[in-house]
């Protein structure tokens, strides 16, 4: 099943020389985690065999893509469909029968809607596995996960690049805990064979952008200081308003919004209601910035730390979080808030 050409032999032997003595011995966490990069790596392919069949080229071709862009996403797609090689191999050669695909709602609708889902999914990807890490046992294990990483990230930094978005708004990348990750794909998640086993994860309570503050882009606004609400009933926020579906946006409101910045304010609707007092907590690069939020509801809102950059997740917390993030203090979460980076500041004397 595996393809030897683009999965180095080193890296098989690796695998299988950690089975299975050393796994019965410390390792069923790295079983866990094998599944729980399977299932990610499930949604992924999934998710680019079904876009890839959705869409023509000429579709891409209509909403501003090249036939380079759409042959470009033909290489991801493969890159997800070798990732699940590659961890259905590990778990079999260590006993353990590989979790099958789920059923699965991606609620894109047009060629820019999906490609702002990609970027979205591929970031979580690449933070879920670098929040991983830590909890992989056995050295070959890590080299892969990595490995996978690396390539995700690069996906990520594509689309972004697609959306006009920077590629890379953050000197480094968010690392997030798995319940956290789980919480994000189970919303994508219909319904899973009931043979696959389950994953040691309850997911947190929803917690969504709703009507995030944004200034219009000029020309499209007349006066670039008018403020418009962008009504979102996703839990992610960002870009331009084509980059969304219809549904998503007011369609009584015309012009682009930016996404956040340092210093905007930014509301979030949480699934019940939130107990006055309550954090928000922003999860970004490698930082915890906690804020007191103005909660009305189920509604709180904030303003954006300064340091906040790029893909973030917020969290609606019982505690000031600032540092680290306990899951025990999580009222909702996580939502995702795309934060613009301010201009680069470069000290050229050490040049
Ligand atoms: C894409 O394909 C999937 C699977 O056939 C389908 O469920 C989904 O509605 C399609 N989405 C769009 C936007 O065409
Ligand atoms: C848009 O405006 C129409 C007419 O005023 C109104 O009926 C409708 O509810 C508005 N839509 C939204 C989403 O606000
Ligand atoms: C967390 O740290 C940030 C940055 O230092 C600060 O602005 C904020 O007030 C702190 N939050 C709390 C609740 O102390």
């Amino acid at each position: 099943m595996l393809s030897k050409s683009f999965v180095s032999a080193a890296i098989l032997a690796g695998l299988a020389s950690a089975a299975p003595t050393e796994l019965s011995k410390r390792a069923a966490i790295d079983i866990t985690v094998l599944q729980f990069a399977l299932t990610l790596e499930h949604l992924e392919n999934v998710f680019y065999k079904q876009a890839l069949q959705n869409f023509t080229l000429q579709d891409f071709e209509h909403a501003g893509y090249s036939a380079d862009y759409y042959n470009d996403l033909h290489y991801i797609a493969y890159d997800e469909q070798t990732h699940v090689q590659i961890l259905q191999g590990a778990l079999t050669a260590n006993g353990v029968t590989p979790n099958l695909p789920c059923s699965y709602n991606f609620p894109y609708t047009d060629v820019k809607s999906f490609i702002t889902l990609s970027s979205v999914l591929e970031d979580v990807g690449t933070s879920a596995y670098l929040g991983a890490a830590p909890l992989i046992t056995i050295p070959a294990y890590l080299t892969v996960a990595g490995s996978i990483l690396a390539t995700e990230a690069r996906h990520t930094a594509f689309q972004r690049t697609a959306l006009s978005e920077v590629p890379m708004p953050n000197p480094l990348q968010t690392s997030l805990d798995p319940t956290s990750v789980y919480t994000l794909a189970a919303m994508f998640i219909t319904s899973c064979p009931s043979s696959n086993m389950a994953l040691p994860f309850t997911p947190f309570k929803t917690l969504t952008t709703d009507g995030m503050s944004c200034t219009c882009e000029e020309p499209e606004c007349g006066n670039p200081s008018q403020v418009i609400k962008a009504k979102r009933n996703w839990p992610w926020s960002g870009g331009k308003e084509g980059n969304w579906p219809s549904g998503s946006w007011n369609p009584n409101q015309s012009g682009s919004c930016k996404p956040a910045s340092a210093g905007s304010t930014v509301s979030f609707k949480a699934a019940g209601s939130i107990a006055s007092g309550s954090f928000v907590t922003f999860v970004n690069g490698l930082s915890v910035l906690s804020v007191s939020g103005t909660v009305n509801g189920m509604d709180i809102s904030a303003a954006v730390p300064a340091g906040i950059m790029g893909q973030t997740y917020v969290f609606i917390t019982s505690k000031n979080e600032n540092g680290t993030l306990s899951a025990a203090d999580v009222e909702y979460g996580p939502a995702i808030l795309e934060v613009n980076p301010p201009a680069p500041a470069i000290d050229y004397s050490e040049a």
